[in-house]
């Protein structure tokens, strides 16, 4: 039988973390045959619902399940996971500016990376889900420098998911059969989502989303505009943001990176920018990548028209100031 492995959710105790974690403990994350053992950090004011939650997973019986920690301590925490999702954070409210929602996110992922250094198991991979993700991922990684930075990634695969979505309902065609859309940049409403190299399968083999859809005009705006603001349309539908997709699509992001994605098949990651695409290094930035044996690799050479070059550049701009305005709260 294989070794459990430890999988860290924060902000456990929230809506997210509510979907998230019976995925976990069901093997949506790591495989059927994989054994794990969860780890539920909170904050003092959500102790009570933590603890709910680690009732409820007992009540579930889950047979992959071999162990529960839910607590609000940090240290304890991180100690010895294998995998991080970090889905909590301070949300923006009513009437706050930028600044104090980055200040306070600014100061909880550097905490927070302090802890993963010094208590993760060796080679502990990270995934950021909370908003600001991309720049949350970045102070984590500036924080734990001990960290590979191959390993600090953040959450744009419920962005891809939701492009898959929108062609696979264009076409009226499974979401199975559309691949290789992608989303650029930021995990904000100046994301790319580029489908110039996407194709879907059909009975008279592979053809590109570009040749099947036909239709310029609803590809370059209104497919783009619904999948940037797709986010939004879900709070203003359930009064809540989206969870149940950002949990499987969390799941979907570990499970490529760790198993590997299949053979022909890209999705998308927000990975620290190594200059691909003349992309500026030094940021969280979300590329195609393929994976295999645990590690990823920005997919090459994709041709990129004008149209996307100047997308590619406007969400690198946006990402370069928000990385100015939390190093502005850390002085
Ligand atoms: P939520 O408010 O229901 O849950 C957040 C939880 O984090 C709460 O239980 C809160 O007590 C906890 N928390 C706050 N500070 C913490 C800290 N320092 N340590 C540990 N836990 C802490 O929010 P929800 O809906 O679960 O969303 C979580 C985050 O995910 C939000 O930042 C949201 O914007 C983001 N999100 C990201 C998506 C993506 O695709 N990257 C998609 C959807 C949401």
């Amino acid at each position: 039988a294989k070794e459990p492995v430890r999988v860290l959710v924060t902000g456990a105790a929230g809506q997210i973390g509510y979907a998230l974690v019976p995925m976990i403990a069901r093997g949506i994350m790591l495989g059927a045959d994989q054994p794990v053992i969860l780890h539920m950090l909170d904050i003092p004011p959500a102790a009570e619902a933590l603890n709910g939650v680690k009732m409820e997973l007992v009540d579930a019986a889950f047979p992959l399940l071999k162990g529960v920690v839910a607590t609000t301590d940090v240290v304890e925490a991180c100690t010895g996971v294998n995998v991080a999702v970090m889905v909590g954070g301070f949300p923006r409210k009513e009437g706050m500016e930028r600044k104090d929602v980055m200040s306070k996110n600014v100061s909880i992922y550097k905490s927070q990376a302090s802890a993963l250094e010094k208590h993760a198991a060796a080679n502990c991979k990270v995934l950021v889900v909370a908003n600001p993700a991309n720049t949350n991922a970045l102070i984590l990684k500036e924080f734990a420098p001990s960290i590979p930075e191959k390993n600090i990634t953040c959450l744009t695969r419920l962005d891809h998911n939701r492009a898959l979505g929108q062609i696979s309902e264009r076409l009226n065609v499974q979401v199975s059969d559309v691949k290789n859309v992608i989303i650029w940049g930021n995990h904000s409403s100046t994301q790319y989502p580029d489908v110039n190299h996407a194709t879907v399968r059909t009975p008279a083999g592979e053809k590109p989303v570009r040749e099947l859809v036909a239709d310029d005009k609803w590809l370059n705006s209104e497919f783009i505009t619904t999948v940037q603001q797709r986010g939004a349309a879900i709070i203003k539908a359930r009064k809540f943001s989206s969870a149940l997709s950002a949990a499987s699509s969390a799941c979907d992001h570990i499970r490529d990176w760790v198993l590997g994605t299949p053979e022909g098949t890209w999705v998308s990651m927000g990975v620290y920018s190594d200059g691909s695409y003349n992309v500026p290094s030094g940021l969280i930035y979300s590329f195609p990548v393929t994976c295999k044996n645990g590690e990823w690799s920005i997919v090459q050479g994709l041709s990129i028209d004008e149209l996307s070059r100047k997308k590619l550049d406007l969400t690198a701009q946006e990402l370069s100031e928000e990385k100015d305005l939390a190093y502005s709260c850390l002085s």
